[in-house]
């Protein structure tokens, strides 16, 4: 078994001062205005003549700064690149950072076999142009053999030369290095989510997942299925009964040195493949089922992350794998299972498996004493139906749920919060066992879901939990930052969480 860990693509950053020699294409960007289209631009990077002939040519070709538009122009004889591309900002009074994020990957996907750009973007917002190339620019090619691969006039932007006009401060290098950081905990997730179910079953994910904790100083445990049926983890055997590729609970701890510091646990739904088992889901876009471990990889670089970052809040990722296969071993629509610490429940709908794995884990979680704990799971496709394919579902209890939302939005990833109306919780009930896993209805699934979630939420604890189904994978064209596959959401949001507690409580 291979324990390579996950890859992560992302093109070198680096600061300046000036346009050097290297830079094949100057980035830059264009609001829009009623008198036409301006060059945003810190000052003094690159000359006001040299500007104005630059601004003159695009509006030549009919540039106008609508949002993620992309313009060439042949660049000016005294500046040192091929061309210029300016990507539109929209309006000036409107422009916020996570415009300038997918300005930014909107730029840098269209860079493919440039090797080196530059761009003064940065000295608008740094991290977010930053961020915005890292993101934009990353592609997963692991499976494209020699036949296929992309030539190398078609690679990925593999560096960028981000001016500001203090390249050298301290605070300067701190918010890039930050960034670097962020977009390759989110290339982590990525890169997880778009390994095949083949190649990432829960052993090798557990091993994967293993690695990169070791590696970033991380206490790191992992359950057999030997270990869950002796402990009593009801929810991750059941699902994991009807796979030849048995089950795990990783656990991966990250300890701050500051006294004192909150503690948060992260749990993370990592079904490597979802069939939905014996209650069996139809064969059209079945592939897509290889996404249903997103939540755990997020949760898995976000814990990584907060070593890397140094944050002083304490971190642990419960991250509970299993492959939801129908066999003859496989649990059946009417077993009863009992979760981790003693509820039992009538498995009504085998497809609803991934509670049944996240409710173990959040009663493990629960062992450890928690301030909070933020789960996330591709769990419902109800969501998709409530919010759409890119508008994170979030539920909890009311204050935490308010404030991951909130985070969610300031970065871009755009969680929402949801209610969970009391009536739906009686709706779970079951005549065998304590609870059923699904409710006889459709109406509400994803709050259906967080409800029965609910359930195993540590008492005194504040709790979120953050519906992806649709967020973490994008089977769309690419928008902005984002590419096609994994898109290594909700880690920006967590890790912003995770740094609102170091600083908030
Ligand atoms: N992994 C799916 C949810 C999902 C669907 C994620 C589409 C991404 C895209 C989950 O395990 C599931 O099958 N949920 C069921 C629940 C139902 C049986 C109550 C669903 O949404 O249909
Ligand atoms: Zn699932
Ligand atoms: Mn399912």
């Amino acid at each position: 078994m291979s324990t390579r860990t996950a890859r992560s693509s992302v093109p070198d950053l680096v600061l300046a001062a000036a346009l050097g020699k290297r830079a094949e294409v100057l980035v830059v960007g264009l609001t829009s205005s009623p008198d036409g289209p301006e060059i945003t631009l810190g000052d003094g990077i690159v000359d006001e003549d040299v500007l104005d002939e630059i601004l003159e040519s695009l509006i030549a070709v009919g540039a106008s700064g609508k949002p993620e538009q992309l313009t060439r122009v042949p660049a000016p004889a005294s500046l040192a690149v091929t061309y210029v591309l300016a990507v539109g900002l929209g309006s000036a009074d409107k422009l916020d950072s996570e415009q300038i994020r997918k300005s930014s990957g909107a730029a840098a996907r269209s860079l493919v076999g440039v090797k080196t750009a530059a761009t003064t973007l940065s000295a608008l917002d740094l991290a977010a142009t930053a961020e915005g190339f890292a993101l934009g620019a990353y592609s997963f090619t692991e499976f494209k053999s020699v036949k296929t691969a992309p030539a190398a006039e078609a690679a990925p932007l593999a560096r960028v030369e981000l001016l500001v006009t203090a390249p050298r401060t301290k605070d300067t290098k701190a918010t890039l290095a930050r960034s670097v950081a962020i977009a390759e905990a989110v290339a982590g997730a990525r890169e997880f989510v778009n390994t095949p179910p083949s190649h990432l079953f829960p052993a090798e994910f557990a091993a994967r997942a293993k690695a990169l904790g070791v590696e970033a100083g991380l206490t790191v445990q992992i359950l057999d299925e030997k270990a869950l049926e002796k402990g009593g983890y009801g929810g991750i055997v059941g699902v994991g009964k009807g796979s030849s590729r048995p089950p795990r609970l990783v656990r991966l701890e990250y300890a701050s040195k500051k006294r004192g510091a909150r503690k948060v646990a992260l749990v993370g739904k990592g079904i490597t493949f979802d069939t939905g088992g014996i209650s069996i889901k139809p064969a059209a876009g079945m592939e897509n089922m290889t996404s249903d471990m997103g939540g755990a990889a997020a949760v898995i670089t976000t814990v990584v992350l907060a070593a890397k970052l140094g944050l002083p809040v304490n971190v642990v990722a419960y991250v509970p794998m299993a492959e939801n296969m129908p066999s003859a071993t496989a649990q059946r629509p009417g077993d009863v299972l009992t979760q981790y610490g003693g509820t039992t429940i009538e498995v009504i709908n085998t497809d609803a498996e991934g509670r049944l794995v996240l409710a173990d884990a959040m009663v493990r979680a629960g062992e450890d004493k928690l301030d909070y704990l933020i789960d996330t799971a591709t769990l419902t496709g109800a969501q998709m139906v409530a919010l759409g394919t890119r508008t994170p579902g979030v539920m909890g209890t009311d204050e935490f749920r308010d404030r991951v939302a909130s985070i969610s939005q300031s970065v871009g990833e755009n969680g929402w919060a949801m209610p969970l109306p009391e009536e739906l919780r009686a709706d779970l009930a079951s005549k065998v066992a304590d609870m059923a896993n699904v409710t006889p209805h459709r109406w509400g699934g994803m709050l259906a879901a967080a409800h029965y979630l609910k359930e195993f939420v540590p008492e005194g604890v504040q709790w979120a939990h953050i519906d992806v189904a649709g967020p973490a994978y994008n089977t769309g064209g690419p928008w902005g930052y984002t590419g096609k596959g994994g898109t290594g959401v909700p880690v920006r949001t967590m890790i912003a969480v995770l740094e609102d507690i170091a600083v908030n409580g």
